[in-house]
């Protein structure tokens, strides 16, 4: 059996994380995905996420090609959680490039393209711009 495992922040899911998590899951038997915590995301991204960690989780394993979930603490521990979950390939967006390549000596690393247009950020801007637009309409 292949282990597969990957990490985000999974917030106001849309077509890009569902890609990246089908294309990962598609690389093996077994999907893990570990979705960061509220404080890790503000230390990461300078903001909390709108979805609570607990709805993220919720979501996540919600999908039928993700098989487990965990709450990433700590972006230091990611070798920990690899061995934790007998990962054979750790899969990131491209994003990362090159970022997780010390993690080689512990199981295969796979950076996947990321899907052109959309993030969650955008997201967050544009229903931001729309809320705009219809507080002026009305
Ligand atoms: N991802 C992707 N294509 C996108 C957006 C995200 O393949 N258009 C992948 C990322 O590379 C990562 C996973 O989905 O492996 C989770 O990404 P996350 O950071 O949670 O999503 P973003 O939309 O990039 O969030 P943000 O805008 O807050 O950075």
């Amino acid at each position: 059996m292949k282990r597969i495992i990957t990490f985000g922040t999974y917030d106001l899911l849309h077509v890009g994380h569902i890609r990246l998590l089908k294309r990962a899951a598609a690389l093996g038997d077994h999907l893990t995905v570990g979705i960061s915590s509220d404080e890790l995301n503000i230390s990461k991204k300078g903001r909390g996420p709108v979805y609570t960690t607990a709805e993220r989780l919720e979501i996540i394993s919600a999908l039928d090609c993700v098989d487990e979930v965990f709450v990433e603490h700590s972006l230091e521990a990611k070798g920990d959680y690899i061995k934790e979950h007998q990962a054979d390939v750790l899969v990131m967006g491209d994003d990362w490039a090159g970022k997780f390549d010390m993690f080689n000596t512990l199981c295969d690393v796979v950076y996947l393209p990321r899907t052109e247009g959309i993030s969650t950020t955008y997201l967050i801007s544009s229903i931001s711009d729309v809320g705009k637009k219809v507080a002026k309409a009305g």
